[in-house]
């Protein structure tokens, strides 16, 4: 037999520990895992039996067992962004799109034959911000969480392709590039082994300690956005991407104005057509709207701009067959069938469980174990079942009948939507945390990146711990015995002080991201913030657990815009259950909740709550709204002695809130002074 050299051996472990810390990052800090748990298992067991059998390996590097999860990030400095990097939203389809342009025309109060829409590639890779002060290249971040980025300036800086002095004319005295950092797909070759995709071997290669390591890679970019610009000099986004061009940074070629959505589909169509010939990797179409002024009217959301989208091209389909039906249950209850297929490569990925969605779906597509199928998998979506092929079906196969119980054993039930009066398609349990399956859901909800966002602690760590009983209910997380922990095999030292740190630091939280965390149904992001600048803070907020309280608190719920009967409904519910009750208030002792911080206080109504009525000429309901709030204004639903102002639209008002205001002696502003206040 030949023996191998000790270099040999170093290289192949060493190999195989950089893709695990590849599968780690995926799974932990990405949630998007590229290989199945029991390749991972595979992965893990040949480099602990390398290191049993070489020993001489833990010479030179520390056992496999001091590695888990993804390290927390404190490798580079933490900077604030000047302006949050936030996501875009998807679009799917051509009706998403109508949809689109529908609501940009509705909340600009517009029609929609003018609207100008630039087109760009929605480019697949790791995005970076540059800030360029007199011109100066003086910073240079990674996204991080949108809010804080990391320090990647000496990194950013071997890009050769960035310039680090701009050269040309009326140059901002403060300028932020957004771009999108990638490594060609030729280029990519040769890293083939190391990584799972040109995406994670850019941020690998951008997250290297050494910049003398990152300086080896190719790294590519394009520009295709801006952050901070003062003074603001540019009109339109295609306007801003031409002179930035002239400035010598990096802009993708294949953009386009539309118009309308015959232009959108076109362009769609057309770049899917050349995708595969290009470069680098993109995985749909933005659409802007080109005039930065309406962009700046139309705002953002909490997570996303109003006035961009990212129209996403069609997923990559296989055929497979059924090999059985499980079922999942979600953190709301959701009953999700889920189809277990035999393995079958995807866009690159291996896939064996596709999502069934709900029961109507199977009854509607008569999807039955044993069928052949084809599944879709686009992006980080779990894969989807398209169609059944039928003509390839068994004599024998009987019709798929949906199980009525809960994985707890407990009954399920289908709702009736109070605001469409139909069925709901999706099966439930009920039992919340009463029901294990759904409480481990909601474990791993907590953790997550947009509500505690433990570092450390994601899907694969909690469902470890799940089983250990170590974590049962969310105030566990703050109570963990870490002596048990360290015996645990794949624990270490280093990872446990990490994973405390990154506990301790999650136990401050703002109040908005708190609600969101606690996973009340019908309460996503967007609707905790509006809860939190009810409530303002945690004290205000655990009124809710009082019966009495959470009545007449309901009642003013209801006019707050954005929360309607389904989510009153549903928050009622959830205050309602004893034991829901009970663990939310063992977290909140372990935690410190920040009050809600009012986004303006220097804004025009400041701590002013107001009320609109009618409808206005220049500015549709939203947009007005948006206003007040974003002046630091609360916008309430109904008229009270609290309210500080009325807004009377001039078209329609409710004649009956006028008269109710006026008695209250609640100043009233009319369109006209509405619009001056605006402008003054
Ligand atoms: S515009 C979100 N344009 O996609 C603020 N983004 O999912 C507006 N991306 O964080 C983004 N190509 O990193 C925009 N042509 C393009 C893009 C692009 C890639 C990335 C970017 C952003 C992410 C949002």
């Amino acid at each position: 037999m030949k023996i191998k050299n000790k270099n040999v051996i170093l290289n192949e472990y060493k190999k195989k520990i950089k893709l695990l810390k590849s599968h780690n990052k995926s799974y932990f800090t990405d949630d998007s895992p590229k290989i199945l748990d029991s390749d991972y298992d595979q992965l893990k067991k040949q480099i602990l039996d390398l290191e049993n059998k070489y020993p001489f390996i833990l010479n030179k590097y520390s056992s496999i067992n001091t590695i888990v999860g993804a390290p927390v990030t404190n490798k580079f400095e933490k900077i604030k962004h000047l302006k949050p990097m936030l996501s875009l939203s998807n679009a799917f389809d051509k009706n998403n799109m109508i949809d689109f342009i529908k609501k940009i025309n509705n909340f600009l109060s517009l029609s929609s034959k003018n609207l100008e829409i630039f087109s760009e590639p929605k480019i697949d890779g790791i995005s970076a911000t540059l800030i360029y002060e007199n011109g100066i290249l003086t910073r240079g971040l990674s996204r991080g969480d949108g809010i804080f980025g990391e320090n990647i300036l000496e990194n950013i800086k071997t890009i050769s392709s960035i310039p680090k002095i701009i050269k040309g004319r009326n140059i901002p005295k403060l300028l932020e590039i957004r771009c999108e950092i990638y490594i060609g797909k030729k280029d990519f070759e040769s890293l083939k082994d190391n990584f799972a995709n040109p995406r994670n071997a850019a941020g690998g290669s951008l997250r290297q300690k050494n910049s003398k390591e990152t300086a080896k890679i190719p790294l590519k970019y394009f520009a295709y956005g801006y952050g901070e610009i003062k003074p603001m000099i540019f009109k339109k986004q295609s306007e801003f991407l031409k002179k930035i061009s002239e400035w010598k940074f990096s802009t993708n070629p294949l953009v386009k104005i539309v118009n309308d959505i015959n232009d959108i589909e076109n362009q769609h169509k057309k770049i899917d057509s050349i995708r595969s010939t290009l470069d680098y990797d993109i995985d749909g179409i933005v659409y802007k709207i080109n005039d930065l002024a309406l962009q700046k009217r139309l705002g953002n959301t909490s997570n996303s701009p109003r006035w961009a989208i990212a129209y996403k091209f069609s997923a990559e389909k296989a055929v497979t067959k059924i090999k059985d039906i499980a079922i999942q249950v979600g953190r709301t209850g959701a009953i999700t069938p889920v189809a277990k297929v035999e393995p079958v490569t995807v866009g690159g990925v291996v896939v064996s469980n596709a999502t069934l969605h709900n029961e109507d779906e199977i009854e509607r597509k008569d999807i039955r174990i044993g069928d052949t199928i084809m599944i879709q998998r686009a992006g980080d979506v779990i894969p989807q079942v398209v169609s059944v092929d039928t003509s390839k079906r068994d004599k024998s196969s009987k019709k798929y009948s949906f199980p009525k119980k809960c994985l707890c054993g407990a009954d399920t039930k289908k709702e009736l939507s109070k605001s469409t009066n139909k069925q709901d398609a999706v099966r439930r349990c009920f039992k919340g945390y009463d029901c294990k399956f759904t409480a481990k859901e909601k474990l791993k909800h907590i953790v997550s990146k947009e509500a505690f966002n433990i570092d450390g602690l994601g899907k694969r760590v909690i469902e470890q711990f799940w089983d250990l009983n170590l974590i049962k209910e969310p105030s566990d997380i703050f109570r963990l015995d870490y002596n048990k922990i360290k015996k645990l095999e794949g624990w270490g030292e280093l990872s446990i002080s990490n994973l405390k740190k990154a506990i301790d630091k999650s136990q401050t939280i703002s109040l908005d991201k708190f609600i969101f965390s606690i996973g009340i149904r019908h309460i996503g992001q967007e609707n905790a913030k509006i809860l939190s600048s009810f409530f303002g803070s945690i004290k205000e907020f655990t009124k809710l657990f009082d019966i009495k309280n959470r009545k007449k608190i309901l009642v003013n719920l209801v006019d707050l815009d954005g929360i309607g009967e389904t989510q009153v409904n549903s928050i009622n519910n959830f205050f309602s259950n004893i034991t829901n009750a009970r663990i939310i208030k063992d977290l909140i002792v372990e935690l410190n909740i920040r009050e809600y911080a009012v986004k303006n206080n220097d804004g025009k109504f400041s701590n002013k709550k107001l009320m609109f009525t009618g409808g206005f000429k220049n500015m549709s309901r939203s947009e007005a709204k948006a206003i007040a709030e974003n002046n630091g204004g609360k916008v309430l639903g109904s008229i009270s002695k609290k309210l500080d102002f009325l807004v009377v639209g001039d078209s329609k008002p409710t004649k009956k809130k006028v008269e109710q205001a006026k008695q209250l002696n609640i100043e009233i502003i009319l369109e006209k002074d509405w619009n001056n206040i605006l402008n003054g």
